[in-house]
């Protein structure tokens, strides 16, 4: 037992990683063994900030790389560069990334150069096509091949780390994004009537910015969408935009300016959770808004043709529709007139954690430095 403070760096750079990143620096922070250094490449930013904002979280380093439509190879050697000085000035003993953007992938990357220990949150997920998702399954693999802690959301996911050949290091923790949403639910309020929903339709969520949907599959979704509100007089569409140029100079010229579908800007996290709350069916390609969802008791259909999340689809609360506009307004269509189906979709339970999945990796990493908090 020493009493040397474990010295951990939280990288991470999009929206995403940071509603599921935030939690476990909360955590992590509250323990006084670990000296927390925040550090956001800012591959996002007006959508990053936000979620800082929301969490209460102040970076001490922010790389802040976003360019306006920027590519994965400047992307790339920025992050890998801008990690670099930062992980040689600070030398932490452990380097936290989540899941598979290139954030991740590249500050694994530069922190296995830098000899750093790695922990991965997120681990495990694999459709094992390299093509989809683009180019996350490849983030994936690289960040777990190199990663000494994974932190797994379920079985399947520590299962398929096992078939890539890893032996050590594995651990189920259940997904943070649980312990992100069950923070906002339960102690932040928000209303949505800036969104100026009306109260006697059914809202139907959108969102859709997944790489692989760009051009005639996220074409085919908005042709589907305003099909579906051509048909049904009683439905509204939420659509937040994701800020993607290749997904705004899609959508906005299909949807802007139709009766019942609202196309707004990306929304804060707690505004969304609300909106999810009290939607009646989402369609999404996002994968956090798949692991969201079942816990809400909202069914998803997910515009993709794989997912890296198939226990929601075990447990009946997500179903796969892939881009083909008839498959996509045949099965909302379903949804909106079949009650059974509806009610069987609505019920399943969440199976990506218990809230709890920060307190598992604080006590894995305590174990892995064979160390135990300071009273
Ligand atoms: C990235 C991730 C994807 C993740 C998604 C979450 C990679 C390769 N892709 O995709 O895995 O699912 O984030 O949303 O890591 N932009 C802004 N402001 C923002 C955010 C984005 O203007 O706050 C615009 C910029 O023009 C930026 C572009 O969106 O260049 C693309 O951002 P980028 O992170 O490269 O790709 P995403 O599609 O967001
Ligand atoms: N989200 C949000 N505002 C929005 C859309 C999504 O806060 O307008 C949240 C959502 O609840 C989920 C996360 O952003 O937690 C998902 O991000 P995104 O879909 O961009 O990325 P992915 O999960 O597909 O990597």
């Amino acid at each position: 037992m020493t009493n040397k403070k474990i010295k951990i760096a939280v990288v991470f750079g999009t929206r995403p990683e940071a509603i599921k990143m935030c939690p476990v620096v909360k955590k992590l922070e509250k323990n006084p063994i670990f000296e927390v250094l925040t550090i956001v490449t800012a591959q996002h930013r007006q959508m990053l900030d936000s979620v800082l904002e929301l969490f209460s979280v102040k970076p001490d380093y922010d790389l802040n790389l976003m360019r306006p439509n920027q590519n994965l190879w400047n992307l790339s050697s920025d992050i890998l560069l801008g990690t670099k000085e930062v992980f040689d000035k600070e030398k932490p003993d452990l380097v936290l990334v989540h899941g598979d953007t290139t954030t991740a992938g590249l500050s694994a990357l530069s922190a296995f150069y830098a000899r750093i220990k790695i922990g991965h949150v997120e681990a495990g997920l694999r459709t094992f096509d390299k093509d989809y998702p683009f180019p996350e399954e490849i983030n994936r693999v690289l960040v777990d091949s190199i990663s000494d802690l994974m932190f797994c959301p379920t079985d399947k996911a520590c299962k398929n780390l096992e078939i890539q050949g890893i032996k050590k290091g594995i651990y189920k923790t259940g997904n943070t994004v649980i312990d992100a949403l069950f923070y906002v639910i339960n102690n932040k309020k928000t209303d949505i009537s800036f969104l100026n929903l009306n109260p006697n339709l059914k809202t139907i969520l959108l969102t859709s910015h997944r790489r692989e949907n760009f051009g005639e599959p996220l074409k085919n979704i908005c042709y589907a969408i305003k099909e579906l509100v051509e048909k049904n007089k009683d439905i509204q569409v939420v659509y937040p935009v994701h800020l993607n140029p290749n997904v705004q100079n899609t959508v906005r010229p299909i949807l802007s300016n139709i009766e019942r579908i609202k196309l707004v800007e990306p929304l804060d996290y707690l505004p969304f959770c609300t909106l999810m709350k009290e939607s009646s069916i989402i369609l999404t390609d996002s994968g956090g808004v798949q692991e969201e969802a079942p816990s809400l008791g909202v069914p998803v259909l997910v515009l993709r043709q794989e997912t890296e999340r198939p226990e929601a689809l075990e447990f009946g609360g997500v179903k796969l529709v892939g881009t083909n506009k008839e498959t996509i307004v045949s099965n909302v269509q379903q949804l909106l007139d079949d009650k059974i189906e509806y009610e069987k979709m609505s019920q399943a339970i969440n199976p990506y954690g218990d809230g709890l999945a920060c307190s598992y990796i604080e006590k894995i990493i305590l174990d892995y430095f064979d160390n135990r908090p300071v009273l």
